[in-house]
């Protein structure tokens, strides 16, 4: 069934932002990439394969966990509208829309997702299982279009993946409020988050030995090649996943394998590669409570719900406007 979308990310707006992300992160002492342009349809499919690797525990710690408690979400929030932010394939979230709608209260769901492309064969999946609940997907940025999602009464919002993870603790406060700004009384706010644990554990999750992950990582250098005229050669790239004890964090990073100088023709720019040189291309931090529920709180929000998969790995956890 296919469903009309709803556009916020405007082409032009799009592209001017890619370019100045792009120049800003490669021209910094410390190179980087923005995450969220590791997404592009290709990049969606290569996230949906990693989430089925066997050492990829994420996916199914947070799956048992709504098994087990997507009943008990319906009824503490008794949502009328589910949204879901960062939604990809929202495969997990059929669980919680199950079970709102075997509640009797789901009326409609809304997936925001910035790939337009994961989007609508997601949303054309759910509007066929579901027949009866009003499908409304959005493409935009989680960054800067909340506050103009669709406002059905009754919403619970989820977050679910452990995208929060790929903030950093600044741009997890502003989100925190931005979603704090968008709740009413009665709404909910449903987070996932991964939690601390041996690093052998995360390091395997973030570089599997299929190569899954790196032909993921590696597809942001095809997103800046496509969208900005550029010439970064993708073998001459190195995968790497690191752990950063201080900030309980994975990094995804990009070793060049040689000194070298890739052009950026859409940015004018040329750039210089040193050999082994890393640019960061993700962060994925791991949680404990006590930071989810004081960074939380800093936004007014209260958690009241806290639930993690047997052998504790995940969490996903209720607060509400406090
Ligand atoms: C780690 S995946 C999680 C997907 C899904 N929620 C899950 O739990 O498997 C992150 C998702 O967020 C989307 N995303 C990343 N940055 C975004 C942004 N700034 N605004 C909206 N969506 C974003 C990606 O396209 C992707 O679908």
């Amino acid at each position: 069934m296919n469903v009309p979308e709803v556009v916020l990310t405007d082409p032009g707006a799009l592209a001017e932002q890619l370019a100045a992300d792009v120049r800003a992160g490669l021209t910094a002492t410390r190179k980087t990439l923005p995450s969220k342009y590791l997404y592009d349809a290709h990049g969606s499919e290569l996230f949906d394969q990693i989430t089925r690797l066997p050492q990829y525990y994420p996916t199914r710690a947070e799956r048992a966990i709504l098994e087990a408690h997507a009943a008990d979400i319906a009824r503490v929030t008794g949502a009328r509208s589910l949204v879901e932010l960062g939604s990809g394939t929202s495969e997990k979230t059929r669980l919680l829309l199950g079970a709102l709608r075997d509640a009797g209260t789901l009326e409609s769901f809304i997936p925001f997702d910035v790939d337009p492309a994961v989007l609508k064969d997601a949303s054309s999946a759910v509007a066929g299982e579901f027949p009866g609940v009003l499908v409304e997907p959005v493409v935009g940025d989680f960054d800067r279009h909340l506050g103009e999602l669709p406002r059905h009464p009754g919403r619970l919002v989820a977050f679910l993946g452990s995208t929060i993870g790929n903030l950093d603790p600044a741009q997890r406060a502003g989100f925190f409020a931005d979603v704090r700004s968008i709740l009413r009384p009665g709404d909910a706010f449903l987070l996932g988050t991964d939690l601390v644990k041996p690093v052998e554990r995360l390091i395997a999750a973030y570089d599997d030995a299929q190569g899954v992950t790196a032909a993921f990582d590696k597809n942001v250098l095809a997103v800046v090649n496509r969208d900005l005229d550029g010439d970064f050669d993708l073998d001459a790239f190195e995968h790497r996943a690191v752990w950063d004890a201080e900030h309980e964090r994975i990094e995804m990073r990009l070793q060049s394998s040689r000194e070298q100088v890739v052009q950026v023709c859409g940015l004018g720019l040329e750039v210089h590669f040193a050999q082994h040189e890393e640019m960061r291309t993700e962060i994925s931090s791991k949680f404990r409570r006590a930071t989810v529920e004081a960074e939380l709180a800093a936004a007014g929000l209260l958690l009241t719900q806290w639930w993690t998969d047997p052998p504790g790995d995940f969490a996903l956890s209720l607060s509400v406007p406090g």
